[in-house]
């Protein structure tokens, strides 16, 4: 599903700067497909609200987030999401082989931002634990615009005076290193769907 040039882009972009934006990764059709998955699952009530934290400390915190998600079962994929899963499986190796990492395996749910909602600005890895490393986000909206809000702020590893917006668009592919890179998700004023997931260690 991915051609090497853009998998080096990937790479390239993490080692300069610890974090990526890429386009054009995926085919339309997947694309549509994918969209329409997340979607029913939506309509048909499976998201439950996000948490913060971890095991005992894991909270609903709607001051500090106030998406809704549903965990993807890696033993349950549909073949939707094993064809994701292949695409991170080639990231996973090639980050491996170029960084050392020691990346085991993903992690992942579908997000839903409704109208009003936001994340705090946060690192993705918990105080008790670092597994987490590399953050992978998929976003699947339609027609997405600035006016729509909910942009993915980015600070800058090194200097977080300095931040991007990232727009939400279908079919972007933003990664970054879990443990370094803070970031945000500013009010969105339209639902806003996402696949958000982590390679990890053990
Ligand atoms: C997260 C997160 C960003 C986004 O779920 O931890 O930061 O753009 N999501 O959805
Ligand atoms: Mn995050």
């Amino acid at each position: 599903m991915l051609s090497k040039k853009k998998l080096g882009t990937i790479l390239d972009e993490i080692a300069e700067k610890e974090w990526s934006v890429i386009d054009d990764l995926f085919p339309s059709d997947f694309l549509e497909e994918l969209k329409a998955e997340v979607r029913q699952f939506w309509e048909d009530g499976d998201f439950r609200k996000a948490g913060v934290g971890i095991g005992d400390s894991l909270t609903v915190r709607p001051e500090i987030r106030s998406d809704r998600v549903l965990w993807l079962d890696n033993a349950q994929l549909t073949p939707l999401q094993k064809q994701y899963w292949d695409f991170i499986e080639q990231l996973r190796t090639e980050i491996n082989q170029n960084f050392f990492a020691g990346l085991k395996f993903f992690e992942a749910h579908f997000a839903v931002y409704p109208a009003g909602s936001f994340y705090k600005k946060h690192l993705d890895q918990f105080k008790e634990v670092n597994y987490r490393k590399i953050t992978c986000l998929l976003y699947l909206n339609d027609d997405w615009t600035q006016a729509d809000g909910g942009q993915l702020r980015v600070y800058h590893p090194g200097d977080e005076t300095q931040f991007t917006d990232v727009i939400p668009i279908n079919g972007r592919f933003v990664c970054f290193k879990s443990g370094s890179v803070y970031h945000e998700v500013l009010p969105s004023k339209r639902e806003r769907f996402s696949l958000t997931g982590w390679l990890r260690t053990n």
